[in-house]
């Protein structure tokens, strides 16, 4: 049954070698010898390899026990040798021992019987000894396979044990590479490694844990991972792993923005509908209050001591229009007259009307892109619009600067890409409103548009709000970029006439 045993037999003595396996044939159904007796043979049979277990003499005539030993340690290093021998003494078997000898056995009549006993010994070692190899290189190759970056340091932090993973993860050539590099030095944040140290102190398993580390060619990447502690003597070990998650990440971030995105768009949505509705009954309420109170003032007379209470009426019913008006400009509920409108010209014109508004400490320059294509517009409206652009420009420079209008035609293609939610391809006038003044904090650019939304003292907040609507209703988009210190640029962008069905 089986492969049978096989063993190498290196002695010189021919009855030797006829007893021995005369023996273990007795304890072994089913065995082959391969007899070795002189120089040549030994080397085709090391060369050959094709045996268990190496039985031989001490005493040979080429050479002794223990060259053959170390031949065959070198070249076969797990295959087991016993040394079964009349010629040795105690210092050959120490020596022998000490160089990986499995068993030795003197020859004589009584140990030809233990011969097969230490050989069945002797394999059952060797063979405990393969399972436990097999097994180490099991782990080993999982340990380093596994595509996640595993760990263990010491005390000081120190990597003693890395996988291959881990040292790709951080750029390094391998895990020796890694060896004895502090931890710490992963970290991109130095606070969040004695973070999670200090946790792991407490709660001895850390799961979850994120962090940002930074690769040795610099790039910083996020990672995340468990690790637990486990008290080592006088200090600890801590083990685990990091698994590299920069792409989830970033995938998250950019969800994150569009839905910013989508929920600003949305509530731009309802908040327009809403105060447009409102302002539009509204309006309804001061036509009636505006017109009664002309008839009361007609029929009063200047000299009715009623006037000046009749003319209160009349003029906080106009300021409420005013009001009204603009709320409506933001609902999209106004009446456009829409014309083609060249909008280079029309800034042109606004230029004079534009200084005297933005003071002498404001420089206004205009960049006004050749041979612009018209736009279907109400040009009262996107005066309005400008207007308002360039009075919060002022309010943002008061210690003066530079405003900057810009006018271009752009082309958008893809629906994805596109930087803004309301942005859509298509043919487009940009015109493009810059100033150099305190610029505005990210949280803050998410709530300009909304009507009443003011950081001023004495504003109203409806300035980019009726800007906001006005646009919209001409079927275009506003976006905005700020940095605190930097200045705040707005883009309007207005679709070229004629065009807007082709978009
Ligand atoms: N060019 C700008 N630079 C810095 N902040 C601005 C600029 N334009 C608008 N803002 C901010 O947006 C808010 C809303 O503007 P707006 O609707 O015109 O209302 P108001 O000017 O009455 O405050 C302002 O209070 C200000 O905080
Ligand atoms: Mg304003």
């Amino acid at each position: 049954m089986g492969v049978p045993l096989s063993i190498l037999l290196v002695d010189d003595n021919p009855e030797d070698r006829f007893l021995i396996a005369r023996e273990l044939r007795k304890e072994f159904s089913e065995v082959v010898f391969t007899e070795v007796f002189d120089p040549d043979g030994f080397y085709r049979a090391l060369e050959k390899g094709d045996f268990d277990l190496v039985i031989t003499d001490y005493k040979l005539y080429w050479t002794d026990g223990l060259e053959v030993l170390q031949a065959i340690k070198q070249r076969w290093p797990y295959r087991p040798v016993i040394m079964f021998t009349g010629t040795g003494n105690e210092e050959v078997a120490v020596e022998a021992m000490k160089a990986g000898l499995d068993d030795y056995i003197i020859k004589s009549p009584k140990h030809f019987v233990r011969l097969s006993m230490a050989v069945r010994s002797t394999l059952d070692r060797a063979r405990e000894r393969q399972a436990l190899r097999n097994l180490e290189t099991r782990y080993q190759d999982l340990f380093n396979g596994i595509p996640v970056g595993l760990f263990r340091v010491d005390s000081d932090g120190r990597i003693i044990e890395a996988n291959a993973a881990l040292a790709e993860m951080l750029g390094y050539e391998g895990p020796s590479s890694l060896f004895s590099v502090n931890m710490a030095g992963f970290f991109a944040d130095e606070g969040d490694y004695h973070r999670w140290l200090s946790c792991l102190r407490k709660e001895e398993v850390v799961r979850n844990y994120e962090a940002r580390w930074r690769r040795r060619d610099g790039e910083v990447i996020w990672v995340k991972g468990n690790a637990r502690l486990q008290p080592r003597g006088e200090g600890f070990l801590i083990e685990g792993y990091f698994n590299d998650i920069s792409a989830l990440k970033q995938a998250e971030e950019e969800r994150e923005r569009i839905r910013h995105q989508l929920f600003q768009a949305h509530k731009m949505e309802v908040l327009g509908r809403m105060v447009g509705g409102i302002a539009h009954d509204f309006n309804n309420l001061l036509t009636i209050i505006r017109g009664f109170s002309e008839l009361l003032l007609h029929r009063l007379g200047e000299s009715s001591p009623l006037w000046r209470a009749a003319c209160q009426i009349k003029e906080a019913a106009d300021r409420g229009a005013n009001l009204t008006r603009q709320l409506l400009a933001f609902g999209r509920k106004q009446v456009l007259r829409l014309m083609p409108v060249n909008v280079n010209r029309l800034i042109s014109e606004m230029e004079e009307l534009l200084r005297r508004l933005l003071g002498e400490d404001v420089e206004l320059v205009t960049e006004l892109a050749e041979g612009i294509e018209p736009v279907k517009a109400d040009p009262v409206q996107i005066e309005q619009v400008i207007m308002n652009l360039a009075v919060n420009a002022r309010d943002a420079m008061p210690e003066g600067g530079k405003l900057t209008i810009r006018t271009e035609v752009v082309t958008l293609r893809e629906e994805g890409p596109l930087e803004d939610t309301e942005a859509r391809p298509g043919r487009f006038v940009c015109i493009v409103v810059s100033d150099t003044g305190v610029g505005m904090e990210q949280e803050l650019l998410g709530q300009i548009f909304d009507p009443f939304f003011t950081t001023k003292e004495e504003g109203t907040g409806l300035g980019l709000s009726v800007a906001y609507g006005i646009v919209k209703q001409h079927g275009g988009w506003i976006s905005v970029e700020s940095r605190p210190g930097r200045g705040t640029t707005f883009k309007l962008y207005l679709p070229v006439y004629g065009r807007e069905r082709e978009a």
